[in-house]
């Protein structure tokens, strides 16, 4: 990096709160996109091959809360919508059945072909199964209720319902059915459809089932159709418990936080389009503070760019502004989470946190920020507890993703620097 006061020698530039650039927010797309280089050129492969008929597997991206999952999954959206493919989100909800979002997404995504398709008939004979689709419940309700007054939806289309194609009721068998339709769709403008499944650890056991059987065959078959999805750490073992060989079926991809050189690119190249620079020396705390994580480059970068007074930033201006952003993150990134908890899930949450320093330290991890996977015997025998009678507690927690358990017999939190925060908190 250059020396800042070499490029200005006798001008002090201003740092125009006004023009603050960082985005601190779940799903706020990042001025800029740092570090992700990798994950944007296999996408394009993978669309490229796809197209061109060739196999390959749907993507998934992992990781923790506040790595950029979300907003990397809408970035490669927009590289497929650039190259002409239709598209379709979905943010996975417990408790939801699929049927009616994927619906809406394959919607979306036929209505971008559409007008680039020769035969309207065709486009309108697809609408009319996605109909059918969407409005054919499971038979008995999910988890079998009777249906509910809400579910006798209507999708906004205005073709009538089709009959005898992805209207069975089994989900497994409608959702081949639909989307080797949209695919053929797609195909006969050469391009394809990707569906975006965010939040997709939040997908009831049949739905992933459904899901995993789907890419499966549509797969075998050669059609334009892939999924992309993005969960928490744990999505692996929610897809393989759904269907074994869904570890073939999926190239998984870690996000993970930003190495050293991307977290400042992230801080410097947004600045330097403000002419604003940063010290060296306020880099390295800045990262020191952030540990990389996405969220925290944001939060940071944002409250320092408030506090300080000139170009360019000092580490005095971010030693000045960090307890701002800690106190945003305490309240936005960390309470709004902790609120979703009982009180018996608190003090399950807050025994981890305790062991977690104590396993990380044990790893020969030191850092107050690093936590460590904690065995759930150690948290019951902490709590003086049957193991038992605390998996509700558990249970309960990863349904609401704050823990996840990446191995057998452990768990972790799901958002980074969450037991340095539950270590600061009275009890
Ligand atoms: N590659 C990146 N570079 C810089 N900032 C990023 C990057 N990815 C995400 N962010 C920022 O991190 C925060 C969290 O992103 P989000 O996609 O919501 O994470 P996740 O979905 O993993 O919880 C947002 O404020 C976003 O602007
Ligand atoms: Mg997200």
């Amino acid at each position: 990096m250059s020396s800042p006061t070499a490029r200005w020698p006798d001008t002090v530039r201003c740092v125009d709160p006004v023009r603050n650039p960082y985005a601190p927010g779940a799903g706020q797309r990042p001025p800029e996109l740092a570090g992700r280089g990798r994950e944007l050129d296999v996408f394009d492969i993978v669309l490229e091959r796809i197209a061109r008929g060739r196999p390959e597997r749907s993507l998934m991206l992992t990781g923790l809360r506040g790595v950029g999952k979300t907003v990397l999954l809408n970035t490669l959206r927009s590289q497929a919508i650039n190259r002409l493919w239709g598209s379709g989100k979905i943010e996975a909800r417990p408790d939801q059945s699929l049927r009616r979002p994927v619906a809406a997404a394959l919607h979306m995504a036929v209505r971008e072909l559409a007008p680039r398709h020769r035969a309207p008939d065709r486009i309108d004979a697809f609408l009319g199964v996605l109909k059918a689709f969407a409005m054919r419940a499971a038979p008995t309700g999910r988890g079998g209720a009777a249906p509910k007054l809400r579910d006798r939806w209507q999708p906004g289309i205005d073709v009538p319902a089709s009959s005898g194609r992805a209207d069975s009721g089994d989900i497994e068998i409608d959702l081949v059915e639909l989307l080797t339709d949209a695919a053929a769709v797609a195909s006969d403008v050469g391009t394809g459809v990707a569906i975006f499944i965010d939040e997709m650890q939040d997908l009831g056991p049949e739905d992933v089932s459904a899901l995993c059987a789907a890419c499966h065959e549509l797969s075998q078959i050669g059609a334009p159709l892939i999924v992309v999805g993005a969960g928490l750490p744990h999505l692996p073992a929610v897809l393989s418990a759904a269907k074994s060989y869904s570890e073939r079926l999926f190239r998984y991809q870690r996000i993970d936080r930003l190495d050293r050189i991307a977290a400042d690119q992230a801080l410097c190249a947004p600045a330097e389009r403000e002419e604003v620079e940063y010290e060296p020396k306020a880099l390295d705390l800045l990262y020191e503070k952030s540990g990389g994580y996405p969220y925290f480059v944001q939060a940071y970068g944002k409250a320092t760019w408030d506090h300080a007074p000139r170009s360019p930033i000092t580490a005095a201006d971010v030693r000045v502004a960090a307890p701002e952003a800690e106190a945003e993150l305490a309240v936005g990134f960390f309470g709004s989470r902790f609120e979703r908890a009982t009180p018996a899930e608190r003090e399950y949450m807050r025994a981890m946190a305790t062991l977690s320093l104590v396993e990380a330290e044990a790893g020969g991890t030191i850092r107050d920020d690093m936590d460590a996977a904690v065995p759930t015997a150690e948290i019951a025998r902490a709590l003086g507890r049957k193991p038992a009678s605390l998996s509700p507690a558990r249970d309960a927690l990863i349904k609401k993703g704050l823990i996840y358990s990446g191995e057998r017999g452990t768990v972790a939190f799901t958002v980074p620097h969450f037991g340095r925060y539950l270590r600061t908190q009275p009890a």
